[in-house]
């Protein structure tokens, strides 16, 4: 009886599921770019000689290529599960005691921002600068026009478009010099209308690896005072850059020494490896606490209709490290371990390409921060670096240094040699 129940069930629904199949609502969706690094994954997948290199991740890796949880992070993680705490919702701008925490970090403790900012935790580094993107886009009072350096990290525009600003660029690399095109960076701060939004990167720039020095970074300073401009900060390097987290702020601080109120998006991605935890804040520095508060307002009006509320863990995590001082103290001695390796890596690049008697020019290797670099190799050359030698990167010639290990970095220098002579 129950066998024969079921084929009759089957019988009714066959025609009916078939005669609903006809039309797909997303027919007409088309199929997107792939990623630029989801090439580099699969080639790199697919290839199987043992020496392989991927130079495509843009996560650090230790000097055994293997993904690294800073010790210090460890120890915060145990404390965070052993104090058993409940798991209630954050409030709409986070864990206090993180962003607290993380704008003393960024501004410093002794900075006039403190006392008149508006923070909110975020989803790392990217949901900061949409929060960021959405608020200007509400509330900026002049053009919805944010000026990126060309070229950026590749999610800026997609960002900033998706929160309703419009996007240009100012020139910021020379392909000639592999380093900054200064010149070019004033002249467009220069000619943008007069009180534009231009959008910095705070240190170790993405892709190139090319930042201003602090001599340069007060001449900009400058340039957008004159201009009236509102500068946007993004910081998802800190510490990670020279090892030194008040160094790497350099910029940051000094623009807002000077006067300026600018915006800010933090990333503890890099410098605390909790990049899967989605761990960061965005902040805005106010003319005063009222103001700060009304902003704080039409801040948690943004984020609650895009995500409630943030996740916990990462802000708990974050939050035991920079409020205990011993833990905060390996932190940065972990974190200069990170940017050291990387250092020492670029620093034995460009001398294993020496040693072979490399007629060009390295040292923009090693004249560049952060976790990239680019090589100024071209995409030919880059093509043939990945088919006839197995190191694979980005066609734009940007190297993750963080890939380099002791181990693979002769056989590196040696591959690009035979690609660049
Ligand atoms: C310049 C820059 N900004 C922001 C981010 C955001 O990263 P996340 O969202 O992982 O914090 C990155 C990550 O690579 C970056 O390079």
């Amino acid at each position: 009886m129950l066998s024969s129940l079921r084929i009759a069930s089957r019988r009714v629904a066959t025609p009916r599921l078939a005669a609903v199949r006809y039309a797909s609502t997303w027919a007409n969706v088309p199929q997107g770019p792939p990623y630029s690094f989801a090439g580099i994954t699969e080639a790199f997948k697919a290839d199987s000689f043992d020496k392989k290199i991927n130079l495509g991740v843009g996560a650090y890796r230790d000097d055994k290529g293997k993904p690294y949880v800073l010790p210090s992070v460890r120890t915060a993680e145990d404390k965070v599960i052993a104090s058993r705490l409940n798991k209630e919702y954050a409030g709409i701008t986070g864990v206090p005691e993180f962003t607290k925490a993380a704008a003393v970090l960024a501004y410093g403790k002794d900075s006039s921002a403190l006392d008149r900012l508006a923070i909110t935790q975020s989803i790392s580094g990217t949901g900061a600068l949409r929060i960021g993107g959405a608020f200007l886009a509400r509330h900026f009072p002049g053009a919805k026009t944010v000026y990126i350096p060309n070229p950026s990290w590749a999610n800026h525009a997609a960002v900033f478009k998706d929160s309703g600003l419009q996007v240009e660029k100012y020139a910021y690399y020379n392909k000639d010099t592999i380093g900054l095109d200064f010149e070019g960076m004033i002249a467009d701060i220069n000619k943008a209308p007069n009180g534009s939004i231009f959008l910095f990167h705070a240190c170790a720039h993405n892709p190139t690896g090319v930042d201003p020095t602090p001599e340069q970074w007060r001449q900009i300073e400058s340039a957008v005072k004159a201009k009236g401009h509102f500068s946007f900060f993004d910081m998802a390097y800190q510490g990670f850059a020279s090892g030194d987290i008040h160094k790497d702020a350099f910029a940051l601080r000094h623009f807002v020494a000077q006067g300026h109120n600018v915006c800010l998006a933090q990333s503890f991605a890099k410098n605390m490896g909790l990049y899967g935890e989605r761990i960061g804040a965005f902040s805005l520095v106010c003319a005063d606490a009222a103001e700060a508060k009304r902003v704080d307002s039409q801040v948690k009006i943004l984020v609650r209709p895009m995500y409630s509320n943030p996740p916990i863990h990462g802000a708990r995590i974050a939050a035991e490290i920079l409020n205990t001082p011993e833990l905060y103290e390996q932190w940065l001695a972990e974190v200069k371990g990170m940017a050291d390796r990387i250092i020492t890596m670029r620093a034995a690049l460009k001398e294993g390409l020496e040693k072979l008697g490399s007629k060009h020019d390295w040292s923009h290797i090693t004249n560049q921060i952060g976790m990239f670099a680019y090589t100024g190799l071209s995409p030919e050359q880059m093509d043939k670096l990945a088919k006839e030698f197995s190191v694979y990167a980005t066609k734009d010639g940007r190297i993750s240094v963080a890939g380099i290990t002791s181990d693979n970095v002769g056989r590196l220098a040696e591959s690009i040699f035979k690609v660049t002579g």
